[in-house]
C-alpha cells in the first residue's frame, strides 16, 4: 500500500452493508455528486450503460412494492433507494461493441459494467460519511415497470443510501484465503 492508495483501501475496509438506518434524506445535489465521482469506473469500450434512478417519497413506496418482503423496511428506513439500471441497447453506440456482441450476452456486458458503477459508487458514499447497502432482492419486472424502463433496459441493482442509527453489523463473513482466491494457470493454486 502506497500513501496515495490509503483513502480507498481504507473505504473498503469500513464500508459495510448498513445495519440500520435513521431517518434523513439524501439530497439530489450529493447523489449527482457522487454519481459524477463514480462515472471514473471503467468501462467496456468506456460505453458506461450505467443510470441512476431516484427513489424518495412516494416513489420509494412505489420501488418498494418491486422488493423481496424483508427488503422492505430496510428501504422504508434509509428513506432514499437509488435504482442502478443498465441497457442492452448501449452496445449499439459502438459499431465495434455491435459486432463484438452480435452472438454474446448483452445482459452479461450490462451486468458487468454496472457493478463497477455500483461498486464505486459505494466506494464514493462511504468516503463521504454516508451509510449503504446495495441489494439484489427485488422482482426484476416489477421494478422495471415501476420505473418504466424500456425493453432493453434492466434493473442491476438497488442501493440504499442514508444514514446510519449506529447499529454495528455483524462480524464480517470469512474472508477467502489468497492462495485459494489466486490461480496461478497450469499448475493450480499457488500454495
Ligand atoms: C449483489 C448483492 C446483492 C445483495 N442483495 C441484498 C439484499 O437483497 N438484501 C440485503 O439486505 N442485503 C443484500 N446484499 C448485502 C449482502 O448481504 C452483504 O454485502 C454481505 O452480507 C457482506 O456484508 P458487507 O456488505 O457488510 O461486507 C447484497 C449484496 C450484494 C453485493
Amino acid at each position: 500500500m502506497t500513501q496515495d492508495d490509503r483513502p480507498v483501501v481504507q473505504a473498503l475496509e469500513d464500508r459495510r452493508s448498513c445495519a440500520g438506518f435513521r431517518p434523513s434524506s439524501v439530497g439530489l445535489d450529493e447523489i449527482c455528486s457522487i454519481a459524477e465521482v463514480a462515472g471514473l469506473a471503467p468501462s467496456e469500450l468506456d460505453l458506461q450503460p450505467w443510470r441512476v434512478h431516484v427513489a424518495q417519497g412516494s416513489a420509494l413506496d412505489r420501488v418498494c412494492s418491486a422488493l423481496l418482503e424483508s427488503n422492505v423496511a430496510k428501504a422504508r428506513a434509509a428513506g432514499t433507494a437509488l435504482v442502478l439500471s443498465g441497457d442492452t441497447a448501449t452496445v449499439d453506440d459502438s459499431p465495434v461493441a455491435a459486432r463484438f456482441y452480435e452472438n454474446r450476452s448483452r445482459r452479461d456486458f450490462v451486468l458487468r459494467n454496472v457493478s463497477m458503477y455500483l461498486m464505486a459508487f459505494m466506494l464514493v458514499a462511504e468516503s463521504r460519511g454516508l451509510a449503504t447497502r446495495p441489494m439484489a432482492g427485488f422482482d426484476e419486472e416489477a421494478l422495471s415497470a415501476v420505473c418504466g424502463f424500456a425493453p432493453t433496459q434492466f434493473p442491476v441493482a438497488v442501493l440504499l443510501i442514508g444514514a446510519s442509527d449506529g447499529r454495528q453489523p455483524g462480524q464480517r463473513g470469512r474472508r477467502l484465503d489468497p492462495a485459494v482466491m489466486v490461480v496461478r494457470l497450469g499448475d493450480g493454486a499457488h500454495r
